[in-house]
């Protein structure tokens, strides 16, 4: 039986773009591959949420349709950043320079790294130890192919990689690509070699050459500002880490919700605004209430935002943090953008002994 992983696929509808998260059950240990700048609050949260530590953040390549979030899950996580140590000049920011036959390591898991170039020079398909699944980034898409017309681009070298990199993996093994742009997910080595219309079907090079030479594709949307970006790993050119918030440390929750820990709260009270959206009658109740804090139960909360006091970030509060979590929509869509959720409501508030009056 193969050994158990975690996996996930996450998209990003902006760029189309794939991003996966392994790891490894026993220890813990993950790696994310081809991560999107603006998801990185999203994918640090389910990193987070799931107990996983990151190893690695892992560029199939240097991608022209978006900007890389390796450099701000580094950040965030202090991971190694892995991308190809084939571009040239190389990018900058990489810890974790690849090339054919190395291996990325997390817990007793791993990928192999195999050299796809064609699509760019640094091109990397990334291969789960068994051969189950490889993560072919643009190299071979689903029923497609990556374009072949620019960043040093070949279509004989890229039918060369797919042909002896990626065909020669076992027949079932799944392949999950960095982009698509049809709802597809995933598919295997058996149906692209039968089906991919670019290279399957028992296409020569040639065929593969003729076809891709003849694509005739607009120039990328975003490569003016993608490609400098991510010959820096994504790092933002005044190397500024974007936050959720500036007045707090303030998080994303996985589920969208920017949320904030009663310990900083309970510590910066005068700074902050409490609102708390239970019921009257539940302040009655033994977990009591946050001194100073102001009571609007949720469903009154529309009507009454004009009594919501505007000079300091609001901190919204229930008993276990969901009417609260939802207080948040609603203050951020009436404009009221410094708003967060105080994470677990008055029950952790309670557990953790922050003082309540009663
Ligand atoms: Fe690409």
């Amino acid at each position: 039986m193969a050994a158990s992983l975690v996996f996930r696929q996450l998209f990003d509808a902006a760029s189309s773009t794939y991003t996966y998260l392994l790891g490894d059950p026993a220890t813990r240990q993950a790696v994310l591959i081809d991560t999107v700048f603006e998801q990185h609050l999203r994918d640090r949260a389910l990193v987070g949420e799931l107990d996983l530590r990151l190893v690695a953040v892992v560029d199939t390549h240097c991608h022209a349709d978006h900007v890389t979030g390796a450099w701000r899950m580094q950040q965030s996580t202090g991971c190694r950043i892995g991308a190809s140590r084939r571009y040239q000049p190389p990018i900058q920011g990489v810890d974790l320079p690849l090339d054919h036959g190395d291996r990325v390591a997390f817990g007793g898991r791993h990928l192999e790294v195999r050299a796809t170039p064609g699509h760019t020079d640094g091109c990397l398909t990334l291969v789960l130890d068994g051969h189950g699944m490889a993560f072919t980034g643009d190299a071979l898409l689903i029923r497609g192919a990556g374009r072949c017309d620019f960043q040093q681009g070949s279509a004989r070298t890229l039918y060369r990689s797919i042909t002896q990199q990626i065909f020669t993996l076992p027949e079932a093994c799944l392949l999950f690509p960095a982009h698509d742009y049809n709802g597809r997910t995933v598919s295997s080595v058996a149906e692209e070699k039968a089906h991919n219309p670019r290279i399957g079907g028992g296409a020569d090079e040639r065929d593969f050459v003729g076809f891709m030479e003849n694509l005739n594709l607009p120039h990328p949307r975003q490569i003016d500002a993608a490609l400098p970006a991510n010959l820096r790993s994504g790092r933002p050119a005044d190397g500024k880490v974007p936050r959720p918030a500036d007045w707090g440390p303030v998080r994303q929750t996985y589920a969208g919700v920017l949320e904030i820990d009663p310990e900083w709260v309970a510590e910066h009270l005068q700074d902050v605004h409490v609102l708390d959206v239970r019921e009257t009658g539940e302040m009655q109740e033994s977990l009591g209430r946050i001194a100073g804090s102001q009571l609007v139960p949720l469903d009154q909360l529309k009507a009454r935002l004009s009594e919501i006091p505007r000079d300091k970030p609001v901190v919204t509060v229930c008993h276990a943090g969901t009417r609260s979590a939802q207080a948040t929509v609603i203050l951020r869509g009436a404009g009221l953008e410094r708003c967060a959720n105080l994470h677990g409501g008055m029950l952790l508030w309670s557990q953790l002994g922050m003082p309540a009056q009663r």
